[in-house]
């Protein structure tokens, strides 16, 4: 495997941002096909499963990956076992000898504080912010969960949330114990965060033994779901630049020039509808896809077949019927 000077397909390298961080160092102001993601990390037991996300996005080759870890996060999961998980995988991929800087970097609050010192420096939660094409936070604890409904921005994460732009997508993975996740609060916020936020919650899973020994619904969705959505949103990402490029390209229409002057043949079609289906990946059963999760929980509709729905056919559409339009028509997708 050459990992030399390469910037994506499967084989490229995960490096970490050189510090202090700004955006423009790490972006290019054109697309350059990589679709960048901040993965937020609370105060959950669940965050012990950072080290894999990282290690699957980071292996993905197409998807760029900064962590934000609140204080209370960084007791499950650090930069120090984040770097030895995503190392590991890459060793067993290759016999070269890879490179100090290997890996994603996992930011706290003192890096915000360490790496500015003066007007005009960066400000790390807006130069991520500027970065990110997506940020999921995963696990979403109930007090950052609480935080972001109320509007709170006491450290990086939520700070990041309340700088970012609406037109940026977010992902919401709660994770919490079975009373946290029942109580009052937790579907006002969630409420909150959907309907005003338009944020797209995923999760929790419907039941199951938690960390802490209840049995509930609480824990967070598996993992491997949440990189698939991640990819998905990469994918959905890559077809709407294509749509924008395409439509850029498209010469005025005749017709609006001069009523009289037929539509040449070769006049542009529309941009195929997306279809973001990653056909090289296993589909997600249903059960995976937490059909029951807080959204019809929160009284959306559930869609009528949803049980019926065949894994192998679960798509973009089974996902604007799982998420409503509310979600669908959010501004940031429409906007992009
Ligand atoms: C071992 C342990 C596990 C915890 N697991 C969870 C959890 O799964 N979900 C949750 O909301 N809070 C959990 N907490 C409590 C949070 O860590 C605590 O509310 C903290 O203030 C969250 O801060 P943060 O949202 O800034 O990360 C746990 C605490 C401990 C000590």
């Amino acid at each position: 495997m050459n990992f030399a000077n390469s910037v994506a397909g499967p084989s490229r390298l995960p490096r970490k941002s050189a510090r202090p961080f700004v955006s423009s160092d790490n972006r290019p102001s054109e697309p350059d096909g990589i679709f960048r993601v901040v993965l937020i990390t609370s105060g959950s037991v669940a965050s012990i499963k950072a080290p894999d996300i990282a290690t699957a996005l980071s292996n993905s080759g197409e998807i760029a990956l900064q962590i934000v870890s609140t204080k209370s996060a960084t007791h499950f999961s650090n930069q120090t076992v984040v770097d030895e998980a995503i190392r590991k995988s890459l060793t067993n991929l290759t016999t070269e000898k890879l490179p100090d800087d290997l890996g994603v970097r996992v930011w706290t609050d003192e890096d915000e504080w360490s790496d500015w010192k003066k007007v005009g420096e960066p400000i790390l939660h807006i130069e991520l912010r500027r970065w990110a094409d997506l940020v999921v936070v995963a696990p979403c604890s109930a007090n950052t969960l609480a935080k972001i409904a109320g509007g709170l921005c006491d450290n990086l994460a939520t700070s990041l949330l309340r700088a970012l732009s609406p037109e940026t997508p977010v992902i919401i993975c709660p994770a919490m114990n079975t009373h946290m996740y029942q109580h009052k609060f937790t579907s006002k916020h969630l409420r909150i965060i959907q309907e005003e936020l338009e944020y797209f919650v995923l999760g929790p899973q419907g039941g199951g033994v938690l960390a802490c020994g209840d049995e509930g619904p609480g824990k967070m969705t598996d993992w491997r779901e949440i990189v698939y959505t991640i990819e998905n949103f990469a994918a959905m990402h890559k077809i709407k630049l294509e749509e924008r490029k395409q439509q850029v390209n498209i010469p005025p229409r005749a017709d609006f020039l001069d009523p009289v002057i037929p539509l040449s043949r070769d006049t542009p079609r529309p941009p195929t509808p997306p279809t973001p289906n990653r056909l090289d990946k296993e589909l997600p059963t249903i059960d995976q896809l937490n059909i029951v999760g807080p959204a019809y929980m929160l009284g959306m509709p559930v869609p009528k077949n949803a049980k019926e729905l065949d894994a192998k056919t679960a798509s973009l559409q089974h996902w604007k019927e799982m998420q409503g339009e509310t979600y669908w028509k959010s501004r940031w997708w429409g906007g992009m």
